[in-house]
């Protein structure tokens, strides 16, 4: 069979991760999809750097779009980040030419994630994004496949790892705030701007794509109530501690008589509940739904393999000819609804 050729965007710790899976795993992913899957081309800022795998006999495109319009390529891989400006423009380049897309980028679906839908609907293809949420946790797959003969009610969890991270490492080890903060971004957890994480923008741009699949409306990232961990100091949460509580950044999206309500901030968890042991980068998703009750998902939500899983599982969809069969997100408000009412 002929060779998945992929296109890659964004060489940062999961663009580099993935690269390296597909050198050395490619023996397995051919024999489980039927056909290689090979690094047709690549589009990074700096050629130079060293990335861990051979770059050498790679088509190099300095402007992901040129890649993205022009490749000789089957699939875009964009893993560039940022809701505007190249993992944009590219998106729709490829899209627009009927290529799937397989994407990583929670803050371009977030903004974007209808009109790309619109896009990729009408171009008879396919955008997939299971490593836009909570990393390598499979709940993109869950959502879409697993309980599409449910009515979800709520969802809600610990959607950044970063976050989870430095509220743990205050509460375990009294690190100050900012020093977590350090050794979150040297972990490559954090995003570019690390603002996204903090102010609870990032958790929010999962949500807004959870609830966009768990209740079948538009994606309304306006809807969201977003507050952060900034002011979130160690005394706060040994005071939490004190009380049998702890801190976490929780998101929830839930049916209220009213509509759907959205919202990201700081919540005190009894310390004997299962969300409140989730510690460190691990995120987790607890999904309320009639047929199967609750369910509760836990793993790694950030860093370069977890996250390249994710995105390996979209890629392996893609080259197995195998599309969720709830496709994409939605592009149109399926269910009325109004805007949540804090
Ligand atoms: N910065 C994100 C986090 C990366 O910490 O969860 C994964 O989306």
């Amino acid at each position: 069979k002929s060779p998945l050729r992929l296109g890659l965007a964004g060489l940062g710790t999961v663009g580099a991760s993935l690269a390296r899976l597909i050198e050395t795993k490619s023996e397995t992913l051919t024999n489980r999809v039927g056909r290689p899957i090979e690094l047709a081309g690549v589009s990074a800022r700096d050629r130079s750097r060293d990335r861990g795998f051979d770059t050498s006999q790679l088509a190099w495109f300095d402007d992901p779009v040129a890649l993205a319009r022009d490749g000789d390529i089957d699939v875009f891989v964009e893993l560039i980040g940022g809701e505007t400006g190249p993992a944009l423009d590219a998106v729709k380049a490829a899209l627009g030419r009927g290529l799937p897309v397989v994407t990583a980028n929670k803050a371009l679906l977030a903004h974007h994630g209808v009109a790309l839908a619109t896009l990729a609907a009408r171009s008879e293809t396919e955008i997939l994004f299971e490593a836009a949420v909570a990393g390598g946790i499979p709940i993109i797959k869950t959502m879409r496949e697993a309980l599409s003969g449910n009515d979800v009610t709520r969802v809600y969890g610990i959607l950044n790892g970063t976050c989870n991270y430095m509220l743990t490492r205050m509460e375990d080890e009294g690190i100050a705030f900012d020093d977590c903060l350090k050794d979150a971004q040297r972990l490559g957890y954090a995003e570019a701007d690390p603002t996204f994480d903090i102010g609870g923008f990032d958790a929010a741009h999962k949500l807004a794509i959870l609830t966009s699949l768990a209740f079948g409306c538009e994606i309304d990232l306006d809807s969201v109530f977003i507050e952060g961990i900034s002011s979130v100091t160690n005394e706060d949460i040994e005071a939490a501690a004190e009380l049998g509580y702890r801190i976490k950044l929780l998101a929830v999206a839930q049916l209220t008589e009213t509509g759907i309500e959205q919202r990201v901030h700081p919540t005190m968890i009894p310390a004997h509940s299962a969300l409140a042991q989730v510690d460190g980068v691990t995120n987790a998703v607890a999904v309320d739904s009639d047929l199967l009750g609750s369910i509760l998902l836990a793993g790694p939500g950030a860093g370069g393999d977890a996250t390249a899983s994710a995105v390996l599982s979209d890629i392996m969809d893609v080259a197995g000819g195998v599309l969720p069969p709830t496709l994409g997100l939605p592009p149109a408000k399926l269910v009325p609804y109004r805007r949540a009412r804090m």
